[in-house]
């Protein structure tokens, strides 16, 4: 009894059960002797042999389960954590401004019906130039602004012709934009080689410049705030005709005049204009029976527009105090 008490893990009682407990324990050796006694000595020796081994039992229970039960409260102690101290967080990053500029518009014009499609960034001198109507002679064919692969593959100046692509695959009705990067010669605080633009196209039966300007005057607004008016000045593309530039009030001043605006009230954000029946000719439209209209934007400039960024090559140049407030 003295050794069961005295064990104060398991692992201790267990050595103390198979000494005194055990099948080769003394107390066993006794117990299995009974049968050779003289009978008046069985009786004695049975009873108080038996009572032993049931008193020992007994303690040894008893002992049992008290070391187990605090060495579970002892494990739990020792194994304890605190879930109520705070995580720790991943960093997570987030869309590039450009990125989430380009599926803004996508979403504008995505509401109004229109699909997206994409084309390739590495052009030919056709799709770039010639099927958009742009002469050879053309200023905006010059080695100055455009990066030549070959003498007949460049790198696309504009997503324009994107536009020639899509027409060569389907007929009319076609409304679609095409986001994607673009590339010229020009590198300062509004101008990058690389850049991104949205292109539109709409061509169906009756379509007018009247089309023209409720749709831009629509993204506008989506885009800048439902306060915003747009004008349409008159331009020159090769593919349109007649073309506009697009101005929408300024949203600092609201057309009253400031230095983002320099003093005019107007922002300039997009080229635009009727499709030219020259581009429809190279694509096989019949001009007497659709008519259309194309516009242009540079994301870029739209997104600096909106969030007041005055220098465009902080979009490229990955610092993260940049980054990070969009
Ligand atoms: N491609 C022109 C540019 O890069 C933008 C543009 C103007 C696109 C008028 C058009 C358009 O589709 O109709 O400057």
């Amino acid at each position: 009894m003295a050794a069961l008490e005295a064990a104060d893990n398991l692992d201790s009682l267990e050595d103390a059960r198979v000494r005194f407990l055990g099948r080769k324990a003394d107390l066993a050796a006794l117990l299995r002797s009974i049968a050779e006694l003289p009978p008046e000595e069985k009786k004695v020796v049975g009873r108080f042999g038996n009572l032993i081994k049931k008193e020992l039992e007994a303690l040894h229970a008893q002992r049992h389960s008290a070391l187990e039960e605090s060495e579970l409260v002892h494990g739990l102690e020792k194994e304890r954590i605190d879930i109520t101290l705070p995580g720790r967080g991943l960093p997570l990053g987030h869309l590039h401004l450009i990125t989430q500029t380009q599926r803004e518009i996508e979403d504008i014009f995505g509401g109004l019906g229109y699909e997206v499609v994409e084309g390739p960034e590495v052009e030919t001198d056709f799709y770039n130039f010639t099927a958009l109507n742009t002469p050879e002679d053309h200023p905006a064919r010059s080695l100055h602004d455009t990066f030549f692969v070959t003498k007949d593959v460049l790198l696309r100046t504009h997503t324009s012709p994107v536009q020639v692509r899509t027409m060569e695959k389907q007929r009319p009705p076609v409304y679609v934009i095409v986001p994607g990067k673009s590339y010229r010669r020009d590198s300062d605080a509004t101008h990058t080689p690389m850049f991104h633009q949205v292109e539109g196209l709409v061509v169906d039966h009756g379509i007018t410049l009247a089309d023209l300007k409720g749709t831009l005057e629509q993204f506008a607004k989506a885009m800048f705030g439902e306060v915003r008016r747009i004008r349409l000045r008159p331009h020159f593309f090769p593919f349109t005709e007649p073309s506009v530039e697009v101005d929408v009030s300024c949203m600092i001043c609201d057309g009253a005049g400031c230095r983002l605006c320099k003093r005019s009230g107007w922002l300039e954000i997009l080229g635009a204009g009727m499709v030219d029946p020259n581009v429809f000719e190279f694509v096989g439209y019949d001009p007497e029976e659709y008519t259309g209209f194309a516009f242009g934007m540079g994301i870029e400039r739209i997104a600096m527009l909106k969030h007041g960024i005055v220098d465009l090559r902080l979009f490229y140049e990955n610092d993260l105090r940049f980054v990070r407030q969009f």
